[in-house]
């Protein structure tokens, strides 16, 4: 009888800056694309698991304690279609643990980190069960992606991360490659930057992330969309490196507003802001405007604004969002830097 080992993970969330919008094959990302840990929003997971050839499979999943059903069929066919580059699927009988320190209702996706922390535990058990890993990352952030692409990007706790081929020789389709900074450059930046959220709509998604990438197959716009995310690519890798923020801020705000023109000419079309979204993104530029800071947004596939700022800059930015955005959404999930 084989004996039963346990392991645990833990992965961030992430927020793109220059987005994934589109795939091909196996998930693989139409256009590069650069992220940020948000570290205020993590997942954790654990796995109990045996080596059990003839009943392999998962025997429970459990979300914030207690059993999931749809989850459990979700890890199950991932465990399943994986099963040519993880033969060890084939061979484990796994009871999984999952949990996140944000409120799952809220709005905001936890599949990057969810699957993010699922793919660090499966290579944890290659480990114990195959033996050492070379890259370690590099593997468990494939395996991230087969299971949703952006969670390739959760694995990463540097400061940016890439996913996707470039057209200037960084990034890779098949796993995520780090963009580390300086010292000097961070304080530049007035580093860490922080990701401030406000949850203006918790309602469930119009549409799934699946169904939005497929939207891009026949879009009018889908060559021009690949240029615009590999020159935003281009500009943004630079203005991290030189930290200007100025530039990175145009960019971020550019690609926010681009994802969304493109669900709107999509067909079927989506307009998934809320009016409140549009509301605070007309503050936010005025603000800016009025005091010169770096107060930038991003949004993701949904009416959720996520605001982007340095540290430094913290004081008079919060004081602004708790007197004129607190108002315009449902709940607020403040940045916060990283606890390394
Ligand atoms: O990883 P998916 O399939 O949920 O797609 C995520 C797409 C965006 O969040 C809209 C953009 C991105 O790069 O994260």
């Amino acid at each position: 009888m084989s004996t039963v080992q346990q392991v645990s993970s833990e992965a961030f969330s992430n927020i793109a800056f220059v987005k994934y919008w589109g795939k091909y094959g196996r998930q693989y990302p139409c256009n590069p694309s650069i992220s940020m840990p948000i570290p205020q929003c993590k997942s954790f997971c654990s796995m109990e698991f045996e080596l059990d050839d003839s009943n392999h499979g998962i025997e429970s999943f459990e979300f914030e304690g207690s059993e999931n059903t749809e989850f459990k069929n979700r890890i199950n066919n991932y465990l399943e279609s994986i099963s040519d580059v993880y033969p060890l699927s084939n061979k484990l009988r796994l009871k999984i643990k999952t949990s996140n320190n944000f409120p799952h209702s809220a709005g905001i996706a936890s599949s990057a980190s969810a699957f993010a922390a699922i793919a660090k535990c499966l290579v944890q058990i290659e480990e114990i069960v195959v033996g050492k890993i070379e890259n370690l990352n590099d593997r468990a952030s494939m395996l991230a992606r087969l299971a949703s692409g952006s969670a390739c990007r959760s694995i990463s706790e540097s400061e940016f991360t890439i996913w996707g081929k470039t057209k200037f020789d960084i990034g890779s389709n098949e796993f995520t490659q780090d963009v580390q900074l300086s010292d000097q450059t961070k304080d530049k930046l007035g580093w860490p930057l922080l990701d401030t959220i406000l949850v203006v709509s918790s309602e469930t998604k119009k549409v799934s992330s699946s169904q939005g990438h497929a939207l891009m197959n026949t879009h009018l716009y889908k060559d021009a969309r690949i240029e615009q995310a590999h020159e935003n690519m281009r500009v943004i890798y630079s203005a991290i490196q030189n930290a200007d923020l100025k530039t990175f801020g145009e960019i971020i705000e550019n690609e926010a507003l681009s994802l969304h023109a493109l669900m709107m000419t999509s067909y079927p079309s989506f307009c998934l802001l809320h009016p409140n979204s549009l509301k605070i993104i007309e503050l936010v530029k005025e603000f800016r405007e009025q005091t010169g800071t770096n107060l930038y947004f991003t949004i993701d596939a949904g009416p959720n604004i996520h605001l982007i700022y340095p540290n430094i800059e913290k004081k008079i930015i919060n004081e602004f969002i708790t007197t004129n955005l607190l108002s315009l959404s449902e709940s607020i999930i403040w940045g916060e830097p990283s606890e390394q």
